[in-house]
């Protein structure tokens, strides 16, 4: 029976968790999905309760018997060094190999669309963001800190194998998907080493994809093209940074980080534990105020049971949240009026419905 790990987390992570656990709660009990839940008492409060991060028994479990993890958010005002959040975080992209971040990018409502002539039909693509090294490996130092000499490096990693292994997702995603075209962002004009390996890596793995149009991007210039006309996005692969940012100008061309949904995925084998998260951080203004939108963390509960192969849900859980959206049914960060609370209540209402 497949096992899912819970991690609430900080801020407004607990507020939309909650949601999305009586989501997973409803196919479980009413549905008959086979589903053990798994909540752990993970993130700031933990850790400033007993210092705390993540435990190597729970690492342990996690990767030897879950099936998938459900992450809210880490982050806490309390906590300015988040050293307990990229133990967690990173704990669980690097610790289960989880290569492929996948941030779809899709408009749910015409409104949503901030722009101008463009409507959600045409915010439709996928970003596949490396996920297991990059500038992300924390590798560098500082030297001579304080001081007016002071130096601070931070390395950018990349393997051959992690960057072919990343593009090859995105090839695959596409051709199961009938995509016609994948992007590569870099920066090669700037970045010579790391960068020349994406590029090359990139027209070497696309000769095996001969049905599938591949192209560069400079990723400055794809910030550019997405503003101006999205329209011929379906798949963009990129390391780790640049996906980092180019996803959150994604989120705003969706909505705003309340609609965008990811899954961190061992792309080549889908029997692996994969982690779920809503792109939107903890958001530390918002928590308490029943404010928060809730919407991301349903949609991140869809990506996790199409992962664990019941697609049909996702397509049922995305048709509930963007009937949310038309209907005026949803936060004030989407232009509804309603609370987090009673925002949930009716997605899982008609979810029960259907
Ligand atoms: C994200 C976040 C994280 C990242 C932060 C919290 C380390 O911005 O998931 O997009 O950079 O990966
Ligand atoms: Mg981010």
């Amino acid at each position: 029976m497949p096992l899912i790990a819970i991690i609430p987390g900080d801020g407004i992570g607990p507020e939309v968790v909650l949601h999305a656990r009586r989501a997973l709660e409803h196919y479980r009990d009413e549905r008959k999905l086979l589903l053990e839940l798994w909540e752990l008492d993970l993130g700031a409060d933990r850790f400033l309760r007993d210092g705390t991060t993540f435990p190597r028994d729970v690492a342990d479990r996690i990767a030897n018997e879950a099936s998938a993890v459900l992450l809210g958010a880490l982050g806490d005002p309390r906590v300015p060094g988040l050293e307990y959040a990229r133990d967690i975080l990173f704990g669980l992209r690097f610790g289960l190999d989880l290569y492929a971040n996948m941030r779809p990018v899709k408009a749910l409502a015409d409104r949503l669309v901030p722009l101008k002539d463009r409507a959600a039909k045409d915010i439709d693509f996928v970003v596949f963001r490396e996920n297991t090294e990059g500038i992300y490996v924390n590798i560098g130092g500082q030297f001579k800190r304080g001081t007016p000499d002071e130096i601070a490096i931070n390395e950018d990693v990349n393997t051959r194998k992690g960057v072919e292994r990343l593009i090859r997702a995105g090839f695959d995603y596409a051709k199961k998907h009938g995509k016609k075209t994948v992007h590569m962002a870099d920066k090669s004009n700037a970045m010579k080493h790391a960068h020349e390996l994406w590029h090359r890596c990139f027209f070497e793995v696309a000769k095996e994809y001969p049905g599938i149009d591949a192209k560069h991007v400079y990723v400055d210039a794809l910030c550019l093209y997405l503003v101006q006309d999205p329209r011929p996005f379906e798949v963009i692969v990129t390391n780790n940074l640049f996906g980092d940012i180019v996803t959150d100008l994604g989120a705003g061309l969706q909505g705003g980080l309340g609609m965008a949904a990811s899954a961190n995925v061992h792309y080549a084998d889908s029997k692996r534990v994969a982690l779920f998260e809503p792109v939107h951080g903890s958001a530390p203004p918002l928590v308490g105020k029943d404010l928060a939108n809730p919407i991301a963390s349903f949609l991140t509960v869809g990506m996790m049971l199409a992962h664990l192969g019941w697609p049909e849900e996702e397509a049922r859980i995305e048709s509930i949240c963007a009937r949310s959206i038309e209907t005026g049914n949803c936060t004030p960060d989407v232009g509804g009026k309603l609370g987090t609370k009673a925002v949930g209540e009716w997605i899982l209402n008609e979810l029960r419905k259907e």
